[in-house]
């Protein structure tokens, strides 16, 4: 039987993280549910001594295979090259980019050490599916050692425009080897719109109009894939948890007033402190609110803290949490809960609920599944309301009934809060019901299988 084998950089085993907020563990997990097969990646630990053999294990039908990294690896591929060079640059940021060759240097090696230990893994009639943008070069790094099974890449990340691209130092290197693969996938067409531009501008490469692209030498097909959620497990668990202790704590602490909720990794992707200076606004125009005690829950757990960069942001948002809340509070309310731990999926779905707003304003986001789940999580006889970025990659199928804001207009952005906490019940109902639609048309199911029959027609000709 023909084998998923699925490559992350971060590998999370069933039942061992419940309480990861980001989407491409749950999106993986279930790929692998369907299809059988191995989970390859790091094991998220570093030590001096590193296996030689990936540790491989077995739960629930399922194979995982993980490496540990090198301190020298972790700094220079993960923390380095992955996290300060191609995270800022591909999320509209190279003010934020710190490049050093030997962060390069230590990217192709990681990769080429990943594909060195995936390659005696590999069966007959395996697909290869890679994710993410740590991982750019492992095909090219595959075929160099033979591998010849059809190979396909998700980038979950947004892609650049060539103008911010090619500020990237390798750029040119990376996406050469990206033409190594069989099928790319991204997830919006603007971000295929970039890919089509780099390729023909800046490689010489050609874009026909059924998707196919001859570049570097290969043909392949890139095409969009905007991932999905599992819309009717998102439903139930939100169902099932608004008796949990945890939900009804938290209703109970708000005594019926408004709750507005944003989680996301602690992110300057995020635009957390654009979202808390929105906030600020809107309390001081709509003194109604203050007297309202309208409260802004912001679960923000804490991401990549030893890049330096993220430990800034870090100080500078609890600095205007703190300032914010000193300007408003009351004996009796604080105005912005600011958490920086983790909770459980289940938790954070019975949150979602019992919010009046889901608040998603990210500067720049591959897709934002906190957005689709939020919708996924609503009571359907009192649903609340989805303010959403106009750069997040997940407005793109939700524009027509989010109220979509320009998250670096506060203004804007306190205007929307007012909106969807004064919007009747029936207007609600009638955007949440689209959006279900929409979410359900195109769920994980329907990602998964499209990617994988996708890569199933490799290898792709032009004729
Ligand atoms: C984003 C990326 C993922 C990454 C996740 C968590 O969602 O697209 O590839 O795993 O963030 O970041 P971390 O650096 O902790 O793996």
């Amino acid at each position: 039987m023909t084998r998923l084998v699925v490559v992350s950089n971060r590998v999370e085993e069933a039942g061992k993280n419940q309480t990861s907020v980001g989407g491409l563990a749950v999106s993986i997990q279930a790929a692998l549910e369907t299809y059988g097969g191995i989970w390859f990646g790091w094991s998220g630990k570093y030590a001096a001594k590193v296996s030689v053999r990936p540790n491989v294990t077995s739960t629930n039908g399922l194979t995982y295979a993980t490496l540990d990294l090198s301190p020298q690896d972790y700094e220079e591929y993960y923390s380095g090259y992955a996290n300060r060079v191609i995270w800022p640059v591909f999320h509209y940021r190279p003010d934020l980019m710190t490049f050093r060759r030997k962060d390069y240097d230590g990217y192709r090696r990681v990769n080429a050490y990943f594909a060195k230990k995936l390659a005696p893994l590999l069966e007959g009639d395996d697909f290869i599916w890679v994710h993410d943008y740590h991982l750019i070069p492992l095909a090219h790094e595959l075929r160099q050692k033979g591998v010849n099974h059809p190979i396909g890449f998700f980038l979950h990340i947004p892609f650049p425009v060539p103008e911010v691209l090619t500020a990237l130092p390798g750029h040119h290197e990376l996406v050469e080897s990206l033409c190594a693969y069989d099928v790319v996938g991204f997830q919006t067409e603007m971000d295929l719109y970039a890919f089509h531009n780099y390729i023909t501008r800046e490689i010489q490469g050609q874009v026909m109009s059924n998707g196919i692209v001859k570049a570097n030498g290969r043909t392949f097909f890139a095409g969009v894939f905007p991932i999905g959620i599992d819309v009717e497990n998102a439903a139930a668990v939100a169902e099932d948890s608004k008796k949990s202790t945890t939900t009804v704590k938290m209703q109970e602490s708000l005594h019926g007033r408004p709750m507005i909720i944003g989680v996301d990794r602690l992110d300057y992707s995020k635009g957390i402190m654009e979202r808390f200076l929105a906030f600020e606004h809107f309390l001081q125009v709509c003194p109604e609110f203050q007297e309202q005690c309208a409260t802004l829950i912001q679960i923000a757990p804490l991401s990549r803290s030893d890049v330096q960069e993220y430990k800034e942001m870090r100080d500078e948002i609890s600095t205007a949490a703190g300032r914010i809340n000193g300007r408003f509070s009351e004996f009796n309310w604080v105005p912005i809960r600011y958490m920086n731990h983790r909770f459980k999926r289940r938790t954070l779905m019975g949150f979602f609920r019992t919010s009046h707003v889901g608040f998603v304003t990210p500067l720049r986001d591959g897709m934002n599944l906190v957005a689709k789940e939020y919708i996924a999580a609503q009571d359907p006889e009192d649903p609340g309301v989805l303010v959403l970025s106009h750069f997040a990659g997940a407005v793109h199928e939700l524009d027509d009934h989010s109220l979509v804001v320009n998250p670096y207009n506060i203004e804007e952005v306190a205007d929307a809060l007012k909106q969807a906490l004064v919007m009747p019940l029936d207007e609600r109902q009638a955007r949440w019901t689209e959006m279900m639609k929409t979410l359900r048309r195109n769920d994980i199911t329907t990602w998964r299988e499209k990617f994988v029959a996708a890569l199933r027609e490799a290898p792709y000709s032009v004729n």
